[in-house]
């Protein structure tokens, strides 16, 4: 089935969600708790993505990956937001429905991200990754990114800690 990688637009708003909740349930068991991600449902995530996605424009983006009409995966994208004095642009998730891993969509979000980073002005990039995801970690690897640095972050009631990886050149990413 073809993958079709596009902008996101406000009717995408539940299918954005829904694969969100299912990703984050799937990818951060073991990690996440376990009553943090029982709780998780697609509605409470809608809100959320509707102000995303009606408050996009110059410094915020949004690509899904669509399979047969269904949305399978999701990528967006900012300035960085925490001033750091190297990297400039962000990508704030990355996230794919489990069946829809390891096909080469998250390359292709990924390289999407960057060309429209590089199209906004930006030569560089981070993200931010839970340590212990170590599957997205190799995947980051594997293209390029380089460990910067660790912070925590609050999950619920859990304090855990996140690295981020950052790409000097976008060029080379697009590339890849
Ligand atoms: C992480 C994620 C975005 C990667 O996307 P993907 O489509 O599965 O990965 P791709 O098929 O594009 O992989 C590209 C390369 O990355 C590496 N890679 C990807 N997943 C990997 C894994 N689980 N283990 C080791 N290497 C991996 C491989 O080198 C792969 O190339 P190959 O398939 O030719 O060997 C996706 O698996 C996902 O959504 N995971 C769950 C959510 C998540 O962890 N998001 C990141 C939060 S920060």
């Amino acid at each position: 089935m073809t993958v079709i990688i596009r902008k996101a637009a406000p009717s995408d708003t539940e299918g954005i969600a829904r694969a969100h909740v299912e990703s984050w349930q799937t990818t951060y068991k073991g990690i996440v708790s376990a009553d943090f991600l029982a709780a998780m449902s697609a509605g409470s995530r809608v809100t959320k993505w509707q102000e995303t996605l009606s408050s996009l424009g110059e410094r915020r983006f949004v690509f899904v990956a669509e399979e047969a009409g269904r949305i399978i995966g999701f990528v967006n994208g900012m300035d960085e937001r925490e001033n750091d004095p190297r990297y400039t642009g962000e990508v704030g998730g990355l996230y794919l429905l489990e069946e829809a891993q390891r096909q080469g969509t998250g390359r292709k979000l990924m390289q999407t991200a960057a060309r429209e980073l590089a199209q906004r002005g930006h030569t560089s990039m981070l993200l931010w990754v839970l340590k212990d995801n170590l599957p997205a970690r190799k995947f980051y690897e594997a293209l390029g990114g380089k460990i910067l640095r660790e912070k925590p972050i609050s999950i619920g009631d859990q304090t855990l800690p996140e690295i981020s990886f950052g790409w000097d050149n976008l060029i080379n990413l697009i590339k890849e």
